[in-house]
């Protein structure tokens, strides 16, 4: 009876899992503050998209982590950088099963580890990066990448990559804007699973905790500016900005279940303080119970293992 009268249900098809990549590795890397999850070798990422893809989850989104970074990120346009390399492998093995998406945003190839280029004084410089991002849009697209999703916050960045895509022939390359993304404490663990090189936060590009109508009117924007699906990141704790997103936005509305997310409950069910299955199902669930179409989490592939 429960289950027939369930509001709510997990499907594979929903689960998008992230991925990270590291250039010049002979072995997988565990990531430490991220018990199960590791930095492939483009090799084993190979066997990892074929699970995925077995597993019969929506999607994969990659992240590069480069050997050599500058201030530019020249690694993320390069058409020979680790995470157009891995592009093009993953959508080799499973482009037909799932979709193969990429984080298009320039923080793991920058020496400063922010997510644009810096102007004179140290701040992030919003046009200039723009046009960074769409020599990475057109990199990524040639690639193969199915979505792009665009996590840099920076303004006008959907109708930046949006025209270089038009421009250049990729006019059936969707964007997936992270719209309502927040300057989190939960990004922490994601800093070594992509070895940041960041000082300081990105408070000048990404939103304020405290602010809910914020959330909407970047969610507002990115539709505007020709998203074709939006996020919501970090989950948890912004399931208010997620429900309003899911209420107003004519386009699909994700959720990004963030590293941080992952590691607590990773922690507490470790040391036996939690259910760790029920944890992470309660977690996604209520994920899509406030809104989430799909959702981004570094459990999809185990998690649709057990919803099958
Ligand atoms: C930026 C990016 C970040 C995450 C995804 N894309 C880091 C940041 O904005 O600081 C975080 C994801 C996670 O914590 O799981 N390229």
């Amino acid at each position: 009876m429960r289950r027939l009268v369930s509001e709510t249900r997990l499907h594979p098809a929903d689960l998008i899992l992230p991925v990270f990549v590291r250039e010049g590795a002979g072995d997988p890397v565990p990531i430490s503050s991220m018990p199960g999850v590791v930095q492939h070798t483009t090799d084993t990422l190979k066997r990892a998209v074929t699970d995925a893809a077995t597993a019969g989850i929506g999607g994969i989104m990659l992240f590069g982590v480069p050997e050599r970074k500058d201030a530019i990120g020249s690694g993320a346009t390069d058409p020979d950088g680790i995470l157009n390399v891995a592009t093009r492998i993953a959508v080799a093995e499973a482009g037909d099963a799932l979709v193969v998406q990429t984080d298009l945003c320039l923080d793991e190839f920058t020496d400063h580890g922010h997510c644009g280029v810096l102007d004179g004084n140290g701040y992030v410089d919003n046009d200039a990066t723009l046009e960074r991002y769409r020599d990475m849009g057109v990199a990524q697209a040639e690639s193969g990448s199915q979505l792009l999703g665009l996590s840099g916050m920076m303004d006008g960045q959907v109708t930046a990559v949006r025209d270089a895509l038009d421009a250049s022939g990729y006019g059936n390359t969707p964007i997936l804007g992270y719209a309502a993304k927040y300057a989190s404490a939960f990004y922490g663990p994601f800093r070594e699973a992509v070895q940041s090189s960041l000082e300081g936060d990105r408070r000048t590009y990404q939103l304020d905790p405290a602010n809910r109508r914020e959330g909407a009117r970047e969610i507002e924007l990115d539709v505007a500016e020709g998203a074709d699906v939006v996020m919501v990141k970090p989950a948890m704790s912004y399931l208010d900005v997620l429900a309003d997103a899911a209420a107003s936005s004519p386009i699909p509305v994700w959720a990004y279940q963030v590293s941080g997310e992952y590691a607590m409950i990773e922690a507490a069910a470790a040391h036996g303080w939690i259910d760790r299955r029920r944890a992470i199902e309660e977690s996604v669930v209520g994920i899509r119970r406030a809104g989430a179409d799909a959702v981004l989490t570094y459990w999809a592939v185990e998690l649709a293992g057990w919803i099958r």
